[in-house]
């Protein structure tokens, strides 16, 4: 077994991670009260109406639809969401593009949650859940046309072996395409120590920086957008929306996270309106023996 710093390092992340995510404002339960709350009865809930409510990344569907058309994914594709949370990704691409999804997150409550909902709205045919680090894959190398992520990264802690990860189980030809929170300049310590407790980002990634890593993977980088401005103005939405969601998380979590959770987002968006963090749209494809 390897039990090195660096090992016992992220083995520590991957149990704040999971913490982190078994206490988070967006949980299959606020998704529920939400659908309640606009009058749909449970039983008769589609995948159509359950989308306006478990995406839980920036830009919501619209982004959903520029990592689709940036990575030209067909209804034949087997797609790989790394880091799938609820599933609202995976279940919106499913019904969108008609194509087979395999989601694979760290986090069981989240898991769990996501097999629940993709049931609910009888897409589990189509779209499967396997719990499990981003870091070791369980799946044989080339196994997939697309793997794609949505601002989910920044928690991983080895990136390079993220990307390598990635790389090994997509097959040759096919693509690599996700969105991730960025560093824009050298963080501080002292920030980068917040954002690691706070936030349980063990490191940032910059737009350069995953495309070296990228290149390094035998991938070609098609695009890469910097997607900071958008996100900044996205981001000071997103506090106020958790600000709303405030009674719920007391009353699920207790006034502590409440008061944390706002004190964590408030530094995180700050940083956007410093313009130290920011935030990429990558679409990169891995060679084929003749590229
Ligand atoms: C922001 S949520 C992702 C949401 C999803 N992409 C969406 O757009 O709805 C981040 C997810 O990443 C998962 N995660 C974090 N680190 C991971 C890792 N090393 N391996 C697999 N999943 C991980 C967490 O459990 C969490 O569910």
């Amino acid at each position: 077994m390897n039990a090195s710093p660096t090992h016992n390092s992220a083995q520590r992340t991957l149990a704040q991670v999971v913490e982190y995510y078994d206490t988070h404002p967006i949980n299959e339960d606020q998704i529920r009260a939400a659908v309640q709350a606009s009058g749909i009865p449970w039983e008769s809930l589609t995948a159509e109406m359950l989308q306006r409510h478990d995406q839980d990344h920036f830009g919501g569907l619209e982004a959903n639809d520029l990592l689709i058309a940036g990575a030209g994914i067909r209804q034949t594709d087997h797609v790989l969401d790394v880091c799938s949370g609820l599933g609202g990704p995976a279940r919106y691409l499913a019904r969108r593009v008609g194509c087979r999804v395999t989601g694979l997150d760290l986090t069981a409550s989240r898991h769990e949650s996501a097999q629940r909902l993709t049931a609910a709205v009888g897409l589990d045919d189509r779209v499967t859940f396997h719990l499990g680090s981003a870091l070791e894959m369980p799946f044989p190398d080339a196994t997939f046309d697309v793997v794609m992520g949505q601002e989910a990264w920044c928690h991983v802690p080895d990136k390079p072996r993220l990307i390598a990860e990635c790389a090994r189980v997509v097959k040759p030809g096919g693509v690599i395409a996700f969105t991730d929170i960025l560093r824009r300049e050298t963080l501080s310590d002292a920030d980068q120590a917040r954002l690691a407790i706070e936030m349980t980002f063990p490191t940032l990634e910059s737009l350069d920086g995953y495309r070296d890593l990228l290149e390094a993977n035998d991938c070609v980088v098609e695009h890469r957008d910097d997607l900071s401005a958008l996100w900044t103005r996205i981001l000071v939405d997103r506090l106020a929306m958790y600000r709303g969601l405030g009674d719920h998380t007391e009353r699920k979590f207790g006034s502590g996270r409440k008061a944390g959770w706002d004190q964590a987002y408030s530094f995180f968006v700050g940083l956007y309106q410093a313009g130290r963090l920011g935030g990429g749209r990558f679409v990169a494809r891995r060679r084929t023996p003749q590229t």
